[in-house]
């Protein structure tokens, strides 16, 4: 079978990825789900918007004659990873993930774990506070059950619609971030307290070690559970996968 990869992307790490197959002439197309208004030019082809469930991408495997699947979504994105495994097993095309490692707590961090984004809200059960609200604009309305928060919201896109939240400010910017910014950003809104995913890796990392460096509090979103699949952490390891460890199957 001729190589045909179906790259699941909308990360820092699928970018780096497509330049690499990219670079390398291998046969490949980027997925995104289609959410960002302006998307950032990619090396590969590209489709956009969701197959329609595992059905959807199933025939979308088939109909594509697609010989691999790498996972490159952001952690949190469970649903299509669960599809990805799903679809895979069933047509037997293998699948990688491409992630990254949670981060861990490190001395001079003062993390409240909760196990997802209902455990935030609960956690913001409390009087005023000036909150970084840094969980992606799909989760916003969740929070509307604490509206005594100020929050300061961090989106890719400007918003469409009204925001949920009474009292908010929204930066429009796209990572990676950096410390030294985010520190500045944080003094100059006067933040308490960091809400986050336990997203991972360094795009969006330089939050927490600015939240680190001025003594705030981070409500600390665990990962969404997934099934067992294999994993690797690095573009180079994608690639040793592609070239070498397919039979090993999924
Ligand atoms: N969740 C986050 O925190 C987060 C943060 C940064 C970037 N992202 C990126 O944003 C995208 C959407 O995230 P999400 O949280 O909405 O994921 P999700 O909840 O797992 O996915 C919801 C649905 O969106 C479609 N979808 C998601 N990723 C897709 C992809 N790469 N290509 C085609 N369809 C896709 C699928 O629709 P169908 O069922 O119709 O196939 C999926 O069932 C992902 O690509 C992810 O990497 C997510």
């Amino acid at each position: 079978m001729t190589m045909n990869l179906l790259i699941l992307g909308g990360t820092l790490e699928a970018r780096a990825l497509c330049a690499r197959v990219a670079e390398l002439g291998l046969t490949a197309t980027l997925s995104l789900a289609g959410r960002v208004a302006r998307p950032k030019a990619s090396a590969l082809p590209v489709r956009s918007g969701g197959f329609g469930g595992v059905a959807g991408l199933r025939s979308y495997l088939v109909a594509e004659k697609i010989s691999h699947v790498i996972d490159a979504t952001h952690p949190f994105a469970a649903q299509m990873s669960r599809h990805a495994i799903i679809a895979c097993a069933e047509t037997g095309v293998p699948l990688l993930a491409l992630t990254r490692a949670p981060w861990q707590a490190v001395s001079g961090d003062h993390w409240v774990h909760v196990p997802d984004m209902e455990g935030a809200v609960a956690a913001l059960d409390r009087p005023p506070l000036r909150v970084m609200l840094a969980v992606g604009r799909m989760h916003l309305a969740e929070f509307a059950r604490q509206p005594q928060h100020h929050y300061l919201l961090r989106l890719v896109d400007p918003p469409d619609r009204p925001l949920p939240l009474p009292h908010a400010d929204v930066i429009v910017d796209r990572g990676p971030f950096d410390v030294e910014a985010d520190t500045r950003l944080m003094q100059e809104h006067g933040i308490q307290m960091v809400v986050s995913k336990n997203a991972g890796g360094t795009g969006a990392v330089a939050k927490i070690t600015a939240a680190r460096q001025l003594g705030l509090p981070v409500v600390m979103i665990d990962r969404p559970a997934l099934p067992q699949r294999r994993e690797v952490y690095d573009v180079e390891a994608a690639l040793d996968w592609l070239h070498t460890g397919t039979d090993l199957g999924v």
